[in-house]
């Protein structure tokens, strides 16, 4: 028989959002009656902004004509879209980062998952903890979580403000993720510019996460890692329209790559990192559909900046209904200030599964136990804003009642 990545082996039996669906059917198997009102995965409620779905009708009557038709785009992505992305989330900042440097994928997930491939599989690895799962899972797989050099748990704590410090053992790569998930935490600039400061005087690159960047409130947090001085030099960012356009079941995101950001092969050989992912991209991906990117360029129109904003105001009264609702009903919350996750802490010392069975049982509440984000997440679970309002008043009656 063929052997296996045995890497797998080392994986969590399931995923974690695939363990709370699992748990959730069999309990609605068990009293179809039931209304849960779904507070786990942070998935879009709001229709895709109208503004990307115009531009998404337009592009398939293209594609259904001769004359406009085209197939294969280009693996880096539409220079419509990457240019929309320099100019409105970049220079308008202040920031020089080209339209070149930028590279469209199918989400900011696929992209999180396969920047792995860049680093040798030796380079030793930090990560949130708690933090988005497929961080380490992706460096599992890749053999990184080694014996000898086993990934390194940043912890995010209520007393850090869910800000790590840097840690003892250093590492090659650094996972962050700002505006946090799952603590709906924030990162300042100064300590942002800490972690860009750490990474320039040990030699490692960070792979910054802002899927959630547009939730900023707070006007003095940076939007992107790239206000940092020198940050071009160590910093990967990846984004999402997921959480922008309600793209979670379109698919579209992008990473950026500096060309000023190098590494080197093991025989002493500099190579840009742009140049390999460029490589990467263009041998394993086929770009995302043209479809998906017209909707995306849509999002940066001013009629598409509007009706963004109009979502996420939306999402963020939830999410400050959540935290203040919590609050109210006995519950220590953290977050949703400038993040669309309420991060709570289990009541009685339950661990975080047992107040998962508690608000599903008793409330018919779902939410994400945060032990499934790392250790650090035990003892609390994460509530996410993304919700209609009346389902998510009606969380919080349930709760008060
Ligand atoms: C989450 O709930 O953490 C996210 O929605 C998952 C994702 O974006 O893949």
């Amino acid at each position: 028989m063929i052997t296996l990545n045995n890497n797998f082996h080392l994986l969590p039996e399931s995923y974690l959002f695939s363990i709370v669906r699992q748990r959730l059917d069999a309990y609605r198997q068990n009293h179809p009656e039931d209304e849960i009102i779904r507070m786990d995965i942070g998935d879009v409620t709001r229709p895709i902004a109208p503004a990307a779905v115009a531009a998404m009708h337009a592009a398939v009557d293209e594609l259904a004509r001769t004359e406009s038709f085209h197939g294969y785009g280009p693996e880096q992505g539409y220079l419509f879209l990457r240019e929309a992305i320099a100019d409105y989330d970049y220079r308008r900042l202040g920031i020089a980062i080209t339209p070149d440097e930028i590279f469209i994928s199918d989400g900011a997930k696929s992209d999180l998952g396969n920047l792995g491939e860049l680093f040798s599989h030796r380079a030793r690895v930090a990560v949130p903890d708690p933090g988005y799962p497929v961080y380490a899972d992706d460096n599992i797989i890749d053999g990184r979580n080694r014996t000898d050099a086993p990934i390194i748990h940043l912890p995010l704590t209520p007393e850090n403000h869910f800000v790590p410090p840097t840690p003892d053992r250093t590492p090659d790569l650094i996972y962050l993720c700002y505006p946090n998930n799952p603590t709906g935490a924030s990162i300042s600039r100064h300590d942002l510019s800490r972690w860009v400061d750490y990474a320039r005087r040990v030699g490692a690159v960070i792979i910054y996460d802002s899927a959630y960047e547009a939730y900023i409130r707070d006007a003095s947090l940076p939007h992107s890692i790239y206000e940092i001085e020198g940050a071009e030099e160590v910093a990967i960012e990846v984004r999402s329209f997921s959480k922008t356009g309600g793209f979670t079941g379109i698919r579209c995101g992008y990473t950026v790559v500096p060309h000023a950001l190098k590494g080197c092969y093991a025989d002493g050989t500099v190579a840009e990192l742009h140049r390999l992912w460029m490589r990467r991209q263009s041998t394993k991906f086929n770009g995302a559909s043209y479809i998906s990117q017209r909707g995306a360029a849509a999002l940066y129109t001013p009629e598409g900046r509007r009706q963004v904003e109009e979502s996420i105001d939306y999402y963020m009264e939830n999410a400050r209904l959540l935290r203040e609702g919590m609050a109210a009903a006995g519950y220590e919350a953290f977050g949703g200030e400038n993040a669309p996750y309420v991060w709570v802490r289990t009541p009685d010392g339950m661990t975080s599964w047992e107040f998962f069975d508690h608000l599903l049982e008793r409330y018919q509440l779902s939410s994400t136990p945060g032990a499934g984000f790392g250790t650090n997440g035990e003892g609390f679970v994460r509530l996410t804003a993304f919700n209609t309002r009346s389902n998510t008043l009606a969380a919080l009656r349930r709760l008060r009642d």
